[in-house]
């Protein structure tokens, strides 16, 4: 079985089309086959599916590693490689990381790895995902074959990143339903990249468990209390697809049927913002906290109006409101798939919390999705900005999911 079959159901449409985006693992199922994800639920591979860990439903855990080739300028080596040799490197890990995610997900991260910790216990819904970033294709001597929407991040004025927390060659985001079984995956995983890669900064992320929910499907909250990705582009729809799936046109070949993401370490100001009362804590984002129902209206699901007033005459949604300056309506329609993860690293030497949120945003093009949305946030001055700091940034190519026996980003890398 190819590594295209860690990607979801198949959608009938021809080989050699773009998918729609049902390309996630199993998740989308049921609770116990969801936590098994047996061989049942393989798709057929093929080219121009989206790799799993993307538009199906986020795992409880996950971890979000950048690493650099060893011997790339970007990754503290000697900068010594030749281009070809990084070019081989790379392969030699995307090759490596493709074939174990495959193992992973069939056999279980018991079996690849004898005396694991993850000794008895199920797949869990482990998903892989792997990603390049513009520094490895620099270090490649693949500029030329860099597409336009892999341009760079700019710099936004309410930027506080530290290098540390920013950049990277290739990304691996390892998720699943269980904390040990997700550790024991990258293990594996970084076991078998070897001395070519070295972590550069990793995220472990994590959202609500099955087993803590009330309502398992209902959008769960994030640190700040807020009912976070509700007016996401809706699962299956075409909508979804056209927002984060590289569509054949937009080109290049080796990008068509894949997504770009944007991460972001964005820590919280978590006592100042709790310091602060619930009414203020719902004028910021522009939703009533316990509902999550846009203000002045019911529901989570209601269509926000940003045109609604109340009886003196104000907007309903203040004018700088996380939801109204985030709002496709005045971005020019961008949009992006959030689907981020809390952080929780305890607390900073200077008795801060650091804990927020691993913000990723999926999107067939940056500059229509993050980038034209948070250049509005920092400067129309969301309210929201007072009570976050984004420390870490990074951009990834994701390519489609491998071919039939092939790897993750071998039709840039051969
Ligand atoms: C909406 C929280 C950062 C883009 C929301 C909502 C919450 C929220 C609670 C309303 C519910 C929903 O529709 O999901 C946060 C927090 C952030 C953060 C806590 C930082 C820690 C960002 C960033 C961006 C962004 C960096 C993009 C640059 C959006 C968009 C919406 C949204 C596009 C939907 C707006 C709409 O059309 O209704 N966010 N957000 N958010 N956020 Fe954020």
């Amino acid at each position: 079985v190819g590594a295209a079959a860690l990607i979801g159901a198949g959608t009938g449409l021809g080989a050699g089309e773009v998918l729609a985006p049902r390309a996630d693992t199993a998740a989308d199922t049921a609770a116990a086959p969801r936590l098994r994800m047996s061989g049942a639920h393989a798709p057929a591979s093929g080219p121009g599916r989206l790799q799993p860990g993307i538009t199906g439903t986020p795992p409880a855990f996950a971890h979000v590693l950048a690493l650099d080739l060893a011997d790339s300028p970007g990754g503290g080596g000697e900068g010594g490689g030749s281009a070809a040799e990084s070019r081989e490197r790379a392969a030699e890990v995307l090759r490596a990381w493709t074939a174990a995610a495959d193992r992973l997900r069939e056999e279980g991260p018991a079996a690849v790895l004898p005396g694991a910790p993850s000794a008895g216990l199920l797949p869990a819904s482990l998903g892989v995902t792997a990603g390049l970033g513009g520094s490895l294709l620099a270090a490649a001597g693949l500029q030329d074959a860099r597409p336009e929407a892999m341009a760079d991040l700019p710099s936004f004025s309410t930027d506080a990143l530290q290098q540390e927390w920013c950049g990277g060659d290739l990304l691996l985001q390892v998720g699943a339903e269980d904390p040990v079984v997700a550790a024991a995956a990258v293990q594996h995983l970084l076991g078998r990249a070897g001395a070519r890669v070295r972590v550069r900064w990793a995220v472990r992320g994590f959202r609500r468990t099955a087993a803590a929910a009330e309502d398992p499907g209902a959008t769960p909250r994030n640190l700040m209390g807020q009912i976070d990705g509700t007016n996401n582009p809706a699962r299956e729809s075409s909508l979804l697809q056209r927002t984060v799936q590289v569509g054949r046109a937009a080109g290049p070949a080796w990008m068509a049927g894949g997504s770009y993401v944007v991460v972001r370490r964005i820590r919280m100001l978590l006592d100042d913002w709790f310091g602060e009362d619930s009414g203020h804590r719902e004028r910021v984002i522009g939703r009533d906290l316990p509902t999550g129902a846009p203000l002045g209206q019911q529901g989570a699901g209601a269509e926000v109006d940003l045109t609604a007033r109340d009886a003196e005459g104000r907007p309903r949604i203040p004018e700088h409101a996380h939801i109204r300056l985030a709002s496709p309506q005045n971005n020019l329609g961008a949009r992006m798939l959030r689907r981020g993860y809390s952080f929780d690293e305890g607390w900073r030497g200077d008795g801060t919390r650091d804990a927020g949120l691993l913000f990723m945003a999926w999107q067939a093009d940056p500059a229509r999705g993050f980038v034209a949305v948070q250049q509005n946030l920092a400067e129309a001055g969301d309210a929201l900005n007072e009570y976050t700091r984004h420390e870490g940034s990074a951009l990834f190519a994701v390519p489609p999911a491998a071919r039939n026996g092939g790897y993750i980003g071998q039709d840039l890398l051969e």
